[in-house]
């Protein structure tokens, strides 16, 4: 070996190194700057690179601090970057594969995309999450979806609702003598963190008029397991809900290395994330083989939980059928095992999280605006006279949800301002145009009206387009100049206003859009509305005397999560 070999061969590899180091940067930088630069300007200004894909688990994990509030991939930015640059459309590029993204804050827009269920299709990696035990409604696109999608669609009818009205009676019952009985004294003020009961409070709701599981108050973290269980019924979906990151983030190796090494913390939080979706398996397989029985022995007519009965007979209806040539009618409403305990779990978990945590922001706002919370009580007090009722017959739903309509206002402006889905992502599976538009803003900031006019925006195969839910909800000109301010009354119709319909995706449009839609109106008018009856809710001590504000800030903070999450929705409430 001489002396110049040794010299040389680390020479020669840190040159190799910087060689494809720079070519990479290069080749990076090309592409981005060829996406930007196809992008039509003057139809969609441009916006920034998205460093993380805006719908990967990541960017979730990240959103509180990258990337910043004013970028358009943040979580938290609302109708700024389409009025700083004139547009209800804006281009973005993904960092990742150059892929070019278009951010939709456009009604029309949002309403054509979420219109065309073929040619704009979900981006259904984003939920590849999700489908553990299985695949299910959430995370499938195209026939399979069809097929899911019909299973479960009956059983959100009015019957169905009729059940959920009776069930949120029942729990909000339940929930009341749980605050009363932690009184020390009558008449004082309860201090009540909204999120961790309303968390549990829909978690009820939906196990019991969904599955047929009447879960009580007070079956909580402390409550021991039943027999051949693993954790009680209701701390097992709290973890499994806790736990989802760790889920949807861990890779398969990890797994397995964690089972048979003690890898320090991560170790631990893998072994616990497992642990409790065996848990939830558990209770979900239990559900599932009583409700098979009830099928099989004919009582089918008195199971009232129309979701989970939907889900079983769908999977039995395979099990008849199991030689039966491919295509035969029955497939089309069949599920599979694995699809029947992943799309139990999805329904628990869509239909709880999203609710709860909708219903904390209202009572934050009621907390913040006593106006509001006086008109609830007055149209409570008038259909329940002599106090919240105890237990709802089966026509309660029907004669009482017409009479609530101020209540049904203060939620749909609670979600048109904190919609639960922040936004969704669609990819483009063929060329098309989404309508779109521009306009000006004048000294002040305000959109001039005079200046809008209408554009189409022209995307290629293999794009993707976002559609942003929470700046649609504050865009001006469907909202008007007011549109970041708490008026539950623009959701009623007057003789000369009709408000903007097409302006108001929470629940998103089209095909695609939120089967428990109703389900989610029904219990959270049902639970606004017996709420207010019996208490009135104020900001907690801690708050007083600060400005209204400083107020909102802390109550409404919150934290992006797998939906939007409060942080310290803390209302102080005292019985009428
Ligand atoms: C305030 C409450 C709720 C909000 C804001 C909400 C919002 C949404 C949104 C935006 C979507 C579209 C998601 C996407 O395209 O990726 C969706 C879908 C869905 N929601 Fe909800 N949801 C709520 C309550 C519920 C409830 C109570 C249930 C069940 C009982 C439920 C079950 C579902 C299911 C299964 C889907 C997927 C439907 C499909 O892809 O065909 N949601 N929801
Ligand atoms: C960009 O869009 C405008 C308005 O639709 C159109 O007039 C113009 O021709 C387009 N430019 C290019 C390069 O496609
Ligand atoms: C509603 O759905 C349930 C369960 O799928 C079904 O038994 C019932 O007949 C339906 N009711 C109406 C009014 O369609
Ligand atoms: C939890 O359950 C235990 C036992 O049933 C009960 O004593 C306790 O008050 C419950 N706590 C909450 C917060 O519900
Ligand atoms: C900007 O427009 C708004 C709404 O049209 C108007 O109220 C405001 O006075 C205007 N401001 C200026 C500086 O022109």
């Amino acid at each position: 070996m001489t002396l110049l070999s040794t010299i040389s061969i680390p020479r020669a590899l840190g040159a190799a190194v910087v060689f494809f180091l720079s070519r990479t940067v290069i080749t990076k930088a090309i592409s981005i700057y060829s996406t930007v630069r196809a992008f039509n300007k003057s139809v969609t200004p441009y916006a920034g690179i998205l460093w993380l894909h805006p719908f990967r688990s990541v960017a979730l994990v990240s959103g509180p601090w990258f990337p910043s509030r004013s970028h358009i991939g943040s979580f938290y930015k609302t109708f700024a970057p389409y009025k700083n640059r004139g547009s209800t459309a804006v281009a973005s590029v993904l960092f990742r594969n150059s892929i070019p993204t278009i951010w939709l804050a456009d009604p029309q827009g949002i309403q054509t995309v979420a219109g065309e269920a073929v040619l704009f299709q979900k981006d259904i990696d984003a939920y590849g999450a999700l489908n553990f035990y299985g695949q299910n409604l959430i995370g499938v696109e195209g026939s399979d979806w069809r097929r899911h999608r019909k299973v479960a669609k009956s059983a959100f009818n009015e019957t169905g609702n009729a059940f959920v009205w009776a069930e949120t009676i029942r729990a909000v019952n339940e929930w009341f003598a749980h605050l009363d009985a932690a009184q020390v004294h009558e008449k004082q003020p309860i201090i009540v963190d909204a999120a961790k009961d309303l968390l549990q409070l829909a978690l009820i709701v939906i196990s019991s008029a969904g599955f047929g599981r009447r879960a009580s108050w007070t079956q909580n973290a402390s409550t021991v397991a039943p027999p051949g269980h693993l954790m009680a019924f209701g701390p097992a979906v709290f973890a499994a809900v806790d736990h989802l990151h760790t889920k949807v983030l861990t890779p398969g190796w990890l797994y397995t290395l964690s089972e048979r090494f003690d890898i320090p913390v991560v170790g631990r939080v893998v072994r616990d994330t497992v642990y409790a979706y065996e848990a939830l398996q558990r209770h979900i397989m239990e559900l599932v083989s009583l409700s098979r029985a009830w099928v099989v022995e004919g009582k089918v007519a008195s199971m009232d939980a129309g979701l989970l009965r939907n889900l079983v007979e769908a999977n039995m209806a395979l099990q008849d059928d199991e030689d039966a040539p491919k295509g035969s009618p029955n497939a089309f409403k069949s599920l599979t095992e694995d699809e029947l305990l992943s799309n139990s779990f999805a329904f628990l978990l869509a239909g709880h999280e999203t609710t709860a945590h909708s219903l904390s922001f209202a009572v934050g706002f009621l907390a913040l605006h006593p106006e509001a919370q006086r008109k609830i009580y007055e149209e409570a007090l008038l259909l329940w006279p002599d106090g919240t009722p105890t237990s709802a017959s089966t026509s309660s739903y029907k004669e009482c949800m017409p009479k609530l309509p101020y209540t049904t206002a203060v939620f749909h402006e609670t979600i048109r301002l904190f919609p639960a889905v922040v936004r969704l992502s669609k990819l483009v599976h063929a060329d098309a145009t989404i309508p779109a538009q521009r306009f000006t803003t004048n000294a002040s900031g305000k959109v001039d009206l005079d200046s809008i006019r209408d554009t189409t925006v022209h995307v290629k195969t293999g794009s993707m387009v976002m559609l942003d839910i929470f700046a649609l909800h504050q865009n001006p000109i469907c909202w008007g100049p007011d549109a970041t301010e708490f008026k539950p009354e623009r959701f009623i119709d007057t003789e000369s206003y009709r408000w903007p319909r097409d302006a108001f995706v929470a629940f998103s449009a089209g095909p695609r859009n939120c089967i428990g839609q109703r389900f989610a109106l029904t219990e959270s008018v049902c639970f606004l509305a017996s709420l207010v009856r019996t208490y009135e809710i104020s900001v907690p001590a801690t708050l007083r005397g600060k400005s209204f504000e400083e107020q909102k800030r802390v109550m409404l903070d919150w934290t992006p999560g797998v939906t939007m999450v409060p942080n310290n929705c803390v209302v102080s409430l005292t019985r009428r």
